[in-house]
């Protein structure tokens, strides 16, 4: 299993698995403090990072009571799709900072895919700073493209952390980089991390026939094809309507944003109408489709959808029910 994702991710040369996403991100987080000796987390307001303490200490919509206060002051929050704002922070926390954590898509305030030159600059940033750039692929990884949004974006991190669609719905997490950074862990190195269940074979199994299924480029093909016949319908009837719904999307992941203008960060999708979605949600479940039931959640399509089904799903969303 690791050689698969080692062989499929240019900036992974070891890895380590664990059993969720946000073990995979707490670990990361751990193996950059201990790899800088700093502390201070940088991470984009509105991405979801799972629930550990440093991602959810201070991020707005989504905090937790139960977080220690040392925790919080760790945990800066820039702009998604916003550099200057990270530059700021840099420069705020000079020499306190240990890395920035980037979803590459935001998949948690609708689908915001990164505007150009975004991941690049975070590459170019976290260098002239000597700070790790961590990028979390739990959402995007295999899933958008094989080896993940890095390969689709060609952008490069130190610490990959995946999760999900890496194990074909198996518990799995995963996290990797340069053998330099690796080798801090324990036991060669001074960074610990442990855990019973991390790499049992159950999962390992589910991971390696989901990967060398996912090989075959018609998969990601088919991924496409089904989803842009998806957008290309229901783009017609909400442009024939004037209706206020954004469609980002990335590959087979994607939203349905009940705003009147494109979400570009955490401030654009306050604008986002829940109760129109909840409404939608409703309808459209009820006529036998599945969306994910918050309006600012990822959904992703499957290989197995049909032309049919897609067919089907646009008449029904073709209703208007909002
Ligand atoms: C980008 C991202 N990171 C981390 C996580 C946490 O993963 P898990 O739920 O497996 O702990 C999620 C979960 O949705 C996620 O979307």
């Amino acid at each position: 299993m690791a050689e698969l994702v080692i062989a499929a991710v240019p900036s992974i040369e070891k890895i380590r698995f664990v059993n969720s996403g946000t073990e995979a991100v707490m670990s990361a987080i751990r193996l950059a403090r201990g790899f800088t000796g700093q502390e201070t987390i940088i991470m984009f307001e509105g991405c979801y990072h799972g629930h550990c303490d440093a991602t959810l200490a201070s991020n707005g919509h989504q905090s937790s009571s139960g977080i220690p206060d040392g925790a919080k002051a760790a945990t800066v929050l820039a702009k998604f799709n916003d550099l200057q704002s990270v530059e700021a922070l840099l420069n705020q926390h000079k020499g306190k900072v240990a890395g920035i954590i980037v979803e590459p898509v935001a998949g948690s305030m609708g689908v915001i895919t990164p505007v150009p030159g975004f991941l690049e600059g975070l590459r170019a940033l976290a260098d002239r700073f000597g700070v790790l750039l961590i990028i979390d692929e739990v959402l995007t990884g295999f899933r958008v493209a094989f080896g993940g949004a890095q390969n689709y974006y060609n952008a490069k991190a130190d610490i990959t952390c995946f999760g999900k669609a890496l194990g074909g719905g198996m518990p799995i997490g995963a996290y990797g980089g340069s053998k330099e950074i690796m080798n801090r862990l324990q036991p060669d190195g001074d960074v610990y991390q442990a855990g019973t269940f991390s790499g049992n074979p159950v999962t390992m199994a589910g991971g390696i026939a989901t990967l060398t299924l996912l090989k075959d480029p018609a998969v990601y093909q088919t991924l496409e094809d089904r989803t842009a016949q998806l957008f290309a319908g229901l783009g017609k009837v909400i442009a024939k309507n004037n209706w206020p719904i954004q469609l980002p999307r990335l590959g087979s992941m994607f939203s349905i944003v009940f705003a009147e203008k494109p979400v570009l960060n955490f401030q654009d999708s306050l604008t986002i109408d829940c109760k129109a979605f909840s409404k939608f949600f409703h309808f459209v479940l009820d006529n036998g489709i599945y969306l994910p039931p918050s309006a600012v959640d990822a959904a992703c399509l499957s290989s197995v959808h049909t032309v049919e089904e897609i067919e089907e799903t646009i008449e029904i969303m073709s209703k208007k029910v909002f």
